[in-house]
């Protein structure tokens, strides 16, 4: 049927010679095998769609094959449709003297009105078609499930995490893109280099973090928070248990100033002070731990400059290096992605009676098993499990026979905790990736507030135990109680003098 296809009469664009059911110039290799990859990329797609919808297969690959990479290939093949006949009409406008830029189309000739219907008929297909494809597509690429499960192992912790945080229903996306088509671009683009980097093991373990170009909180956070607004205090209160046999409980209770950013005519205070006010900071390295120099321009634009008395950083180095303006995930890193250390989960499970506070030394035994370096999360349950049995069939024969129970209920809870803290084939636990909210394990708020940042004048940035929180009242381990609502002293749990004092937390507590 396309026998004349080449003469030169038919193509100068009047139809002649024998009809043929499609424009002639079609009728080459490179139209044709486009249109054949187009029509089973459509086939495939619809055939993956009703595979989804009709069955219980919840891979997250299928989405990526039907919603991704297929509508990919079928753009492919009609562009290839599309150069093959642009390309047929152009060799044969060059071995011609009249040549016609544009073919002409008749609807007189039965040929020419069938492959018109048939082209645009199958052009509005294609068009309702991508438009739901690239519908669900965005939806799908949007999704929880995509981000979370899609490289498996890689985002595991994070999932993890997110699944367990008050964050659950709100959905990475709103964090991580926000609102808006430059971002979401900016993440495609991105998030083509990551599934790259996944598929041919290039990526970094762990994952590293700080993220370098997340979306300023301003966009994110700010679209459900308003720390503006926020006020008061807010109380917490804190259940700990000692490391001796019996597993001794102390607590504390902190009126958190949350504070506000000076909404309403109020001056902003407390800790979300910060949120109204230019500070700037610069990091000596990645992780941002380590903040040697501070500055904050008042709101009459006068500049106030700390510098750490620890650290010899000059201004001009200073001046070399980010000048990062301080915003939300300075302080919360960690908003969804919460990897705690063993002692803080452990303290809450006997609190909340699911670890029983009387099986002695389980506090201490929990946190060292859990602490310890294992290389797979299935080597570290099975340690939790055997360290745990050995110790009681060893050291209190009568407590392993006696509660049996209670230790199969601390081991599993155990296990839980580590399954869903610390990721050791990912690297991931509370030490590589540090909350920057509090000051125990992690540098946190004293990386600036350690008395040790100064200005010229000799000012220096507090550390005050009263400054952030008020401590409202402590038990000690003794029983005894103190209370006040002006604040109590604080009575550190072990006695190391005047340590804590003067040296961060963190430093004896960090490990
Ligand atoms: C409440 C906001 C929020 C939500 C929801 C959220 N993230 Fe995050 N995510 C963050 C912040 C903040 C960081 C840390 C940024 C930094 O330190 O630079 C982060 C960091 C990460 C990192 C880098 C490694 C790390 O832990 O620092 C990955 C990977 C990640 N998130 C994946 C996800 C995935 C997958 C989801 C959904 C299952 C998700 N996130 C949901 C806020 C969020
Ligand atoms: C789409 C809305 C939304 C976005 C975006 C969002 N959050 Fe939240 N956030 C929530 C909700 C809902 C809660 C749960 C409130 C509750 O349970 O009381 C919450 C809770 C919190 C809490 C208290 C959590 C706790 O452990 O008690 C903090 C802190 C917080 N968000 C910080 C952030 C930060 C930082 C970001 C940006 C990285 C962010 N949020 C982005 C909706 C959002
Ligand atoms: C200087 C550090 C710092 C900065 C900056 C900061 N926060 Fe906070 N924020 C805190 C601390 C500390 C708490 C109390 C944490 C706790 O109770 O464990 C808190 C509490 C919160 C809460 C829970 C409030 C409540 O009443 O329970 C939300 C929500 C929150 N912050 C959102 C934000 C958002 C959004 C931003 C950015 C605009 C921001 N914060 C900036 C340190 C900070
Ligand atoms: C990058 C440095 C930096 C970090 C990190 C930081 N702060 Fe601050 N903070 C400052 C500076 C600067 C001031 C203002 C000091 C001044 O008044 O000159 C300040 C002041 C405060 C104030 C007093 C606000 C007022 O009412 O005047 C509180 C409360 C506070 N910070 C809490 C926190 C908490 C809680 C954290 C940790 C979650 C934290 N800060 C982390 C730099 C920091
Ligand atoms: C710059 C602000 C700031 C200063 C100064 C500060 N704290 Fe805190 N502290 C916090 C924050 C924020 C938390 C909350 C951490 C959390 O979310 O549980 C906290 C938590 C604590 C906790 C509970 C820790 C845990 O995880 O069990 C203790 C104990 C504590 N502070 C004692 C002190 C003492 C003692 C001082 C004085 C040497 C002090 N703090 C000074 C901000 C501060
Ligand atoms: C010189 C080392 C050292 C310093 C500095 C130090 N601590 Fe401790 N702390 C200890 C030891 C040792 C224990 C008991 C062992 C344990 O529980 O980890 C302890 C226990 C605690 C506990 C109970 C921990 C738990 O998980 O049950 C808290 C809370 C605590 N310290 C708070 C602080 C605070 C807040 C600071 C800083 C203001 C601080 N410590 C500074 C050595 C130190």
């Amino acid at each position: 049927m396309s026998a004349n296809h080449e003469s030169p009469k038919h193509s100068a664009g009047t139809p002649g010679g024998k009809p043929t059911r499609l424009p002639s110039s079609f009728y080459n290799v490179i139209s044709l095998s486009g249109a054949a990859l187009a029509g089973l990329s459509v086939v495939l797609i619809l055939f993956l769609f009703a595979l989804e919808h009709f069955g219980n297969t919840e891979s997250p690959y299928m989405g990526i094959i039907a919603f991704v990479i297929l509508p990919g290939f079928l753009i492919i093949g009609l562009a290839m449709g599309a150069i093959g006949v642009l390309r047929q009409q152009r060799r044969r406008r060059l071995g011609l003297a009249h040549t016609e830029r544009l073919p002409r189309i008749d609807f007189n000739d039965p040929t020419h009105l069938r492959a018109t219907f048939l082209v645009g008929g199958g052009f509005l297909v294609f068009l309702a078609l991508s438009a739901f494809g690239s519908y669900q597509a965005y939806e799908y690429t949007e999704s929880d499930k995509f981000c979370g499960t899609t490289c498996h192992t890689v985002m595991k912790p994070e999932y993890t995490a997110f699944n367990a945080s008050p964050h659950q229903r709100v959905g990475c996306v709103k964090c991580h893109i926000g609102s808006g088509a430059e971002w979401y671009v900016r993440s495609k683009l991105s998030g083509a280099y990551q599934v790259y980097s996944v598929m041919f093991n290039k990526y970094s373990r762990p994952i590293e973090t700080p993220i370098k170009n997340l979306r300023p909180s301003r966009d994110t956070c700010e679209q459900c928070h308003w720390p503006e607004h926020f006020s008061g205090e807010k109380l917490k209160s804190y259940d700990y248990y000692g490391r001796e046999e019996g597993n001794t409980h102390w607590s504390l209770k902190l009126a958190m100033k949350i504070g506000s950013g000076g909404a309403g005519g109020a001056e902003a205070h407390g800790i979300h002070w910060h949120t109204a006010n230019q500070v700037t900071y610069v990091a000596t390295d990645p992780k941002r731990l380590d903040i040697p120099w501070v500055k904050i321009v008042g709101k009459d634009g006068k500049e106030k400059i700390y510098r750490s008395t620890e650290s010899d950083l000059t201004d001009e180095q200073a001046a070399g290096l980010e000048q990062r303006l301080m915003d939300c995930i300075d302080c919360h890193n960690r908003p969804t992605h919460h990897y705690n250390p063993p002692s803080r989960v452990v303290n809450k499970d006997i609190a909340n009676g699911l670890i029983a506070h009387d099986l002695p030394g389980i506090k201490n035994l929990l946190v060292d098993l859990m602490q310890a370096e294992y290389k797979t999360e299935d080597e570290a349950l099975a340690a939790i499990d055997a360290g745990t049995r050995s110790f009681y069939n060893e050291e209190h024969a009568e407590v392993a026979t006696a509660r049996a129970a209670d230790i199969d209920a601390a081991i599993g809870r155990a296990q839980l905790l580590f399954k869903t803290n610390i990721f050791p084939e990912m690297g991931v636990n509370w030490r590589e990736f540090p909350d920057h909210i509090g000051h125990l394990t992690t540098p946190g708020c004293f990386r600036c507030h350690d008395g040790q940042h100064q200005t010229d004048d000799g000012e220096v940035l507090p550390r005050d135990c009263n400054l952030c929180h008020t401590i409202l009242s402590q038990t000690r381990k003794t029983g005894e109680e103190t209370m006040s609502l002006a604040s109590v002293e604080y009575v550190h749990p072990e006695d190391i003098g005047d340590e804590w004092k003067t040296t961060n937390c963190n430093e004896c507590h960090g490990e």
